[in-house]
């Protein structure tokens, strides 16, 4: 979008009118590869004997620990939560009940509760342990044997957008556009992304949540392209099975100020998330 000459005002139409009332739909699995969903959690169905669960557990440490909710999955305080929905369309699709689920960057325990929720059995890990139920460890050296989980979901910093923890090994104070070119952000995450090649058993799958980035330098704007990055080191260890476009509903896109901030740099806001699919080969051939 170039910069309008006349000066005038770009019309901006928000993505919820306001006035509209909301109500959250019922999860079904998506069939396409354009995922959205109009919050960050969703309601758990309560089934025979099961009542909802309560999730979002109380932690001593953290960035911005919750008391438990219903129908609130992981900590909707903690920046750079995933969306939990986005996990529960995984783990319909590519796992079973009693299935080993790993998340060794696993934040606020999201997946831990959709775990719960869907009687899987969850296993979080962090460099910053923010409940009882998620161990503290490196994602680049995990405290597990190989070929021991059915399923591996994680949602790694993209660069130094936010600040998780003062922890020195977070990877998330390395920059995946600075003076290094990115390469120890990208040396992190190929050490990450072959941990967990190493503890997922062949022909299951794992999902990779991750934006691009882009930011301002020296005036003018620097895109970061962090997914096809990523994707080229999955590419070393499994088999692509879908790449799926999850958009974002962050409020601050709809600001005026930010669309009046896109126009003016000529550059677009994130508007959607990489969600990569991957199997690990059954040999391993590749
Ligand atoms: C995008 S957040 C994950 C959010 C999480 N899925 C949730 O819903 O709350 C990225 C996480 O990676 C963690 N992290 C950064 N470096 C790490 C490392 N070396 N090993 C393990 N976790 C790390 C951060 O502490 C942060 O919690």
């Amino acid at each position: 979008m170039s910069p309008n000459p006349q000066g005038n005002r770009p019309k901006f139409t928000p993505h919820t009118p306001r006035g509209t009332t909301f109500r959250k739909p019922p999860l079904e699995l998506f069939g396409t590869t354009l995922w959205e969903y109009p919050s960050q959690h969703y309601t758990p169905v309560p089934r025979a004997g099961k009542p909802a669960p309560l999730t979002g557990t109380p932690a001593p440490l953290g960035n911005n620990p919750s008391p438990q909710r219903e129908g609130i999955q992981g900590d909707p305080h903690y920046a750079g939560a995933t969306p939990s929905w986005v996990i529960w369309q995984l783990l319909q699709r590519y796992t079973e009940p009693g299935d080993r689920i790993l998340d060794p960057m696993c934040g606020s325990g999201t997946t831990l509760d959709v775990c719960t929720d869907l009687d899987r059995s969850g296993k979080g890990f962090d460099i910053n342990s923010t409940r009882p139920d998620i161990e503290r460890a490196d994602a680049r050296k995990l405290p597990l044997p190989d070929a021991c989980c059915d399923f591996v979901f994680v949602d790694p910093p993209y660069s130094t957008h936010i600040n998780y923890s003062d922890a020195p090994a977070c990877i998330g104070t390395l920059d995946a556009g600075g003076r290094d070119h990115g390469r120890a952000y990208y040396q992190s995450m190929a050490r990450v992304i072959a941990e967990i090649a190493r503890v997922l058993r062949p022909g299951r799958h794992m999902g990779l949540y991750v934006s691009d980035s882009r930011r301002d330098k020296q005036g003018s704007p620097e895109f970061i392209p962090i997914g096809f990055e990523l994707f080229a080191l999955l590419r070393q260890h499994f088999e692509p099975v879908d790449i799926v476009a999850v958009v974002r509903h962050n409020a601050r896109l709809n600001r005026q100020s930010r669309h009046e901030q896109s126009a003016e740099t000529d550059s677009l806001q994130r508007g959607f998330n990489y969600l990569f699919i991957m199997r690990k080969p059954k040999t391993p051939s590749i």
